[in-house]
């Protein structure tokens, strides 16, 4: 049996739309859980815990990148596209994985990474080989450097982790890095290299994968002169209208059209969710039926916990989203941010890169109250499973898991901390593995020491401390995404008229969400009560920070 027909057999339901309104679970793989005891998690890690994925109810996982990779950037430096890990696994075992998740009535997807490979990918070992102006160079982004020798690269352009943006190869060129030296960008021009990601996406579409989350979806297609090229500060100024020499191009969206008709060979047709941190209104373009069908919005991900910068930002993305045909995605923490339930600790300022400013000051722990962060994260996931659209949940936010501050130097790998240090201090503590067991090696997370250090009083927060205990992060979280399978319909919405600094929606069904963002109690609408983010008080009000579900008749 092919993993197609497990597909087909396990129950899950052949709707092609399944995506649309599905609660997608990121697996960090690295992190998640570590079968075979060598610090990194595995495949086979992620196989023995299909059953937790089980009863907490989603309706798919997106693994992160289990690739074979140097790991310069966690994975995000792909050295093979169609092969496993070997410290993760093998494609035996990705397969064995795949189908547990089937026929536990878990959908897949998989990250794909078109922006740049690793440098040890065979094509950019190949191009480092070949002499200037072969087809080999002609891959990736290779132009001739400044200087006597062309030692200098040929502008200052930044690489978004800081440092260089070009790396000179020691004959008169440089090759062009978005990220790390470690990660070469494509050339999207270059008709190979779109085959050969045509090639990818069948060959994990054939291997029963359901869809795809795009990494850096708007960076694929450039513009980079040959010589003379614009300095930073022209970059910089430049506007993203689609004519950016680097950003969210026009062209970008032939590629995503021709790997929808690859996507549409298949039955039912995969998804595919972009990642493209643009301009709002430039993101239908990704997510329309002709393209990859989804893009990510990260507008509350960007937002303090305040009632009327959520409503404008729910209203203004359902409107989007379905203007192109589309559902928008909702999120609050990924691999690369500070996790929301330290975000929401920390003191509104309405700038989204105030939490990493903090850690950035050396996380004074005093700064963060950690009791109203973990309340109001879990009002705003209530909230969030409420809503029309899919919900993506990042590993460990169903434990209410904070951001690991005070990893030592030494032990951290974000290539962001060593290229940028002066100014962002990494992603390593959103990305520290699991705790599953109160005590023991790992807490759980494997036989041996985790990859990056795991803090004391983790057992806290781990599964085993949580599971069957009435009121737990993770109940709330298996409750609410059992109620939502059952209460979901139509993507419709209706707000209510509330308070200032309260907010209420209704949704079929007589399905009503109301959120209290406010410090003070409020009065708590009339209704039957499905489940609460906190305790309610005992003369019927709602909490402060605190998310009701309701059933209206
Ligand atoms: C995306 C990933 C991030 C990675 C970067 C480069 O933003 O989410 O983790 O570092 O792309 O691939």
């Amino acid at each position: 049996m092919t993993l197609q027909d497990t597909q087909n057999s396990a129950g899950l339901s052949p709707d092609a739309n399944w995506w649309r309104q599905a609660a997608v679970y990121q697996i960090y793989p690295r992190s998640f859980a570590d079968a075979n005891g060598d610090g990194l998690g595995d495949l086979p890690g992620i196989t023995s815990k299909v059953p937790y994925l089980k009863e907490l109810g989603i309706d798919a996982v997106w693994l992160s990148p289990f690739y074979p990779s140097a790991l310069a950037d966690g994975g995000y430096d792909v050295d093979n596209y169609r092969d496993v890990d070997p410290r993760l696994g093998t494609l035996e075992d990705f397969d064995r994985m795949a189908a547990a998740l089937h026929a536990a009535g878990i959908r897949v997807i998989v990250d794909i990474v078109p922006n740049h490979s690793s440098d040890r990918h065979e094509w950019f070992k190949a191009a480092l080989a070949a002499p200037k102006g072969s087809a080999e160079r002609e891959r990736y982004i290779f132009r001739d450097g400044l200087g006597q020798d062309g030692e200098l690269p040929p502008a200052d352009w930044e690489s978004l982790f800081g440092g260089p943006g070009w790396t000179a190869v020691g004959d008169g060129q440089c090759y062009l890095h978005l990220f790390a030296k470690e990660q070469p960008d494509f050339n999207w021009s270059n008709e190979e290299v779109r085959a050969d990601f045509r090639k990818t996406l069948r060959f994990w579409s054939d291997r029963g994968v359901d869809g795809f989350r795009v990494d850096v979806a708007h960076a694929l297609t450039k513009d980079i002169p040959l010589t003379e090229l614009p300095d930073k500060a022209q970059l910089d100024a430049h506007p993203w209208d689609g004519t950016h020499p680097i950003w969210d191009r026009d062209e970008v969206h032939e590629v995503y059209a021709e790997w929808r008709e690859v996507f549409n060979e298949y039955e039912p047709p995969r998804i595919a969710v972009a990642e493209a941190w643009t301009n709002a209104d430039r993101r239908p373009a990704y997510a329309r039926a002709t393209g990859l069908g989804q893009a990510f919005n990260f507008d509350l991900l960007q937002a303090d916990f305040d009632a009327e910068a959520f409503k404008k930002i729910i209203s203004f993305n359902l409107a989007q989203a379905s203007a192109a045909g589309s559902s928008t995605t909702w999120v609050y923490s990924n691999h690369d941010v500070v996790r929301h339930a330290t975000r929401y600790g920390l003191e509104a300022t309405g700038d989204p890169d105030a939490a990493k400013t903090w850690l950035l000051q050396g996380a004074d722990p005093a700064r963060v109250d950690v009791e109203l962060g973990l309340r109001r994260a879990r009002a705003a996931t209530l909230l969030e499973l409420a809503l029309p659209g899919s919900a993506y949940l990042y590993q460990g936010e169903e434990l209410g898991l904070p951001e690991v501050t005070g990893i030592p130097d030494e032990q951290r790998q974000d290539p962001a901390f060593f290229r940028n240090k002066a100014v962002e201090v990494g992603r390593d503590g959103c990305r520290v593995p699991l705790p599953w067991e109160t005590s023991g090696s790992s807490f759980g997370f494997g036989s041996g020491e985790a990859h990056l250090p795991q803090p004391k009083d983790f057992g806290r927060y781990a599964v085993a401390a949580q599971s069957g205990v009435e009121g737990s992060t993770l109940e709330l979280y298996r409750e609410a995404l059992k109620l939502r399978r059952e209460l979901q319909s139509d993507e419709s919405l209706s707000w209510l008229a509330t308070e200032s600094g309260t907010l209420g929606f209704s949704r079929p069904n007589g399905w009503v969400s109301f959120t209290n963002f406010t410090a003070q109690a409020q009065q708590l609408p009339a209704g039957e009560v499905l489940l609460a983010s906190g305790p309610l008080d005992a003369a019927g009000q709602l909490p402060a920070a605190t998310t009701v579900w309701l059933r209206q008749r």
